[in-house]
């Protein structure tokens, strides 16, 4: 089932303190072209409070933005292109429509994994995707691996999300990356062999683990750190995946200077203080680690303790997404 997001057909404009910057003054302002719709507003306020700088954002499904860039090409007066899911933001730097930024700052602030070799996105919030299961009827010894749950054990008892969905298929890239093609079609079909009940949505999964509709399943960590924020005794808990070898899987969301844009140097200023000042700011509301290790995890995943991440670059994972659908598609895998 498809969901379409919306684009505006005309920018938001967000007003620094001080009073109403015109929208098209060709002064003080960049642009973003937004796939991320995650508590942006706050964000882009205090940037403006903190620099003078005002923001316009345009939210968008990524395609329908990536096309509408492609389409306006230097027309476009989108400074910069922001989104959730390395994939999303390589299939833009392949696509041609972000150019290289070279920052000390950004370089200092951004983890080289997180960010494109070249400079041609910056992760700027990260997400783990990991396994999270019910307490009544898992124990959390038996749980270890993503590709575990292709042993049979799990039959019947998993839940996880459509192959549509970006975030699977950077999973069963990061797989490919680390097995090759072959031996990641294998981990995929056991899951498919364990009849796992397909979701749309992460949230979803979340709650029927929660009300017993199976016992395991993969999410993004902040789907779970917001229905505990709602609710502290939702009976679903959180395990770091794969930590006996490569770690869990981390993803990100980011955003790169657009190709065309009219001042690249403030682009450049906006995803510096999104990565320095603006971190907590950008990444708390969502409950999304920082990218920054100098900033510390908002208070629910900090109750998590620490884990071991994947060092696996986010360009690379983002690379093989064309092979991951089609893997997913050989697996028949929904
Ligand atoms: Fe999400």
């Amino acid at each position: 089932m498809m969901r379409r997001v919306l684009v505006l057909s005309t920018w938001v404009l967000l007003l620094t303190a001080c009073g109403v910057v015109s929208a098209f003054d060709g002064g003080d302002t960049v642009r973003v072209y937004s796939g991320r719709h995650y508590d942006l507003e706050e964000a882009f306020l205090a940037f403006a409070e903190d620099t003078g700088v005002s923001v316009e954002f345009l939210f968008g499904g990524d395609a329908e933005l990536r096309e509408r860039l492609q389409a306006e090409a230097d027309q476009t007066s989108a400074d910069v292109f922001m989104t959730v899911d390395a994939a999303n933001l390589q299939i833009a730097a392949e696509e041609g429509l972000l150019q290289p930024t070279d920052s000390e700052v950004l370089e200092t602030a951004v983890p080289p994994n997180l960010r494109h070799p070249d400079g041609l996105w910056f992760g700027l919030s990260k997400r783990v995707r990991t396994i999270v299961y019910h307490p009544d009827r898992v124990d959390p010894s038996e749980l270890s691996t993503y590709e575990d749950l292709a042993d049979p054990r799990w039959s019947g008892r998993l839940c996880m999300r459509n192959s549509t969905n970006v975030y699977t298929q950077s999973l069963v890239a990061s797989l490919i990356a680390h097995h090759g093609y072959e031996e990641a079609l294998d981990v995929v079909r056991g899951w498919v062999d364990n009849d796992t009940q397909i979701i749309n949505s992460d949230v979803q999964i979340l709650e029927t683990i929660a009300a017993g509709g199976c016992d395991v399943g993969i999410t993004n960590h902040y789907y779970l750190a917001r229905l505990l924020a709602e609710d502290p005794s939702f009976p679903v808990r959180i395990f770091w995946a794969n930590q006996g070898d490569r770690g869990v899987h981390v993803n990100i969301s980011g955003a790169g200077v657009t190709t065309w844009a009219d001042d690249p140097d403030q682009a450049v200023t906006l995803l510096e203080w999104l990565a320095t000042d603006g971190q907590e700011e950008f990444v708390y509301g969502n409950h999304e680690y920082p990218v920054n290790p100098e900033v510390p995890p908002p208070p629910i995943p900090a109750q998590w303790g620490t884990f071991k991440e994947d060092p696996l670059n986010a360009a690379e994972f983002a690379a093989l997404n064309a092979d991951a659908i089609r893997l997913m598609e050989e697996a028949g895998y929904d």
